[in-house]
């Protein structure tokens, strides 16, 4: 028995026997409690022993350790049973009566397969789907998302809760950042919006949920532009992170960049991140002149991928001085993606 399973199986008697919420789910790697049962509500065909003196752990150890025990009921004594609970678990009952504990299977909505393994959803992923992936590379290693393109929850490590996040799996498990396809779609957004996100096809992540990915792991932003020949760029900043709220979500760090775009981001570290409503009098003006919100600085910035989809023949768009749409692109963009990965 490893001490992982026996603190588990102790965290498990803790939030049982500190839990008010009776009827609530207990989920753990090894077991939960689906309902707090007695054990009128376990068919007692499916009674398979009843042991006295022991405790809720060792309990549990056995029911572990023997293949036949699904579930098992504790207190005064500990029954194990061939089968799991079949009738609606509805009453709650007081810490005096015995406590119904499922072995777990397929946790959070995944499906048992023929060969006993879990076909999980909704981003959870592991043997039982007892926990959510940390961002889409993660997930893509399962072939339960491999190749779908679909928003699903993610926990990066250090999110206090579990994010929403869109993933592009048939390229190793991308997690979207940006993707503007359509002209019409505005991007001049309000500062809460850039900080929640916005758009569903054409969309923008958010900078919180960015700052948290980007702070869980090191990753790497990328861009994509296609012009209207469809010819592809793509640009790679490694080991891209950004700051957190309270530093307007500036950008801390880029290792080194690649691709044909030409540099921008670089001379933008330590730059915070502005739209129309937040930010100095030059970021509001640099987002106003930029019709986006993005990391300025004096000269606002070099390249503005947030912008219009607008198309003039020099490069240059909105008449804004220094504005392009990319520093070494002489093309108006047709298509923009962003993702990290
Ligand atoms: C378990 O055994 C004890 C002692 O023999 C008995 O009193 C109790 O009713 C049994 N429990 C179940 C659920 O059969
Ligand atoms: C708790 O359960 C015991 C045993 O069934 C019962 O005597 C007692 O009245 C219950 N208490 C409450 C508050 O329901
Ligand atoms: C975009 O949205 C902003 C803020 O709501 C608004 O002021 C602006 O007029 C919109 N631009 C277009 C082209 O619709
Ligand atoms: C934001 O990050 C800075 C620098 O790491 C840190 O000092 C500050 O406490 C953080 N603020 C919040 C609200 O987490
Ligand atoms: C930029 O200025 C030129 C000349 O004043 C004008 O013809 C053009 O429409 C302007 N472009 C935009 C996108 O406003």
């Amino acid at each position: 028995m490893s001490g992982r399973l026996i603190s588990s199986f102790l965290a498990l008697a803790t939030s049982i026997f500190i839990s008010n919420a009776y009827c609530s789910m207990t989920v753990d790697q090894e077991f939960f409690s689906p309902e707090i049962c007695d054990h009128g509500q376990v068919d007692s065909k499916y009674q398979t022993s009843n042991l006295s003196g022991v405790s809720l752990i060792e309990c549990a150890v056995g029911c572990h350790r023997e293949n036949n025990c699904y579930s098992f009921t504790y207190g005064p004594d500990c029954v194990y049973h061939a089968g799991i609970i079949t009738s609606d678990c509805s009453t709650a009952i007081n810490r005096t009566e015995p406590f119904y504990f499922e072995k777990a299977s397929c946790l959070n909505g995944g499906t048992e397969q023929p060969d006993g393994t879990c076909y999980c959803q909704d981003g959870f992923i592991g043997d039982r789907c007892h926990r959510l992936m940390t961002d889409c590379s993660e997930g893509a290693n399962f072939p339960y998302y491999a190749n779908l393109n679909l928003a699903l929850y993610a926990k990066p490590v250090i999110a206090t809760q579990p994010i929403l996040v869109r993933c592009t799996m048939q390229y190793g498990g991308r997690t979207d950042v940006l993707q503007h396809l359509l002209p019409a779609t505005n991007f001049t957004r309000s500062w809460a919006e850039y900080k929640n996100g916005f758009g569903e096809g054409e969309m923008f992540i958010g900078l919180e949920k960015l700052y948290l990915l980007l702070n869980s792991r090191t990753m790497d932003l990328h861009f994509a532009v296609y012009n209207i020949d469809s010819l592809y760029y793509h640009q790679t900043y490694y080991n891209f992170r950004i700051g957190n709220e309270s530093e307007d979500y500036m950008i801390k760090n880029i290792g080194s960049f690649g691709g044909p775009l030409g540099n921008c981001l670089s001379d933008l570290i330590g730059f915070s991140f502005a739209t129309f409503d937040h930010g100095d009098a030059n970021g509001r003006n640099c987002a106003d002149s930029f019709t986006a919100g993005f990391w300025f600085r004096e000269y606002c910035a070099k390249c503005n991928p947030f912008g219009q989809l607008v198309r003039p023949a020099d490069g240059f768009r909105l008449n804004v001085s220094n504005e392009k749409f990319w520093p070494d692109v002489n093309f108006s963009p047709w298509r923009v993606k962003a993702w990290i990965e």
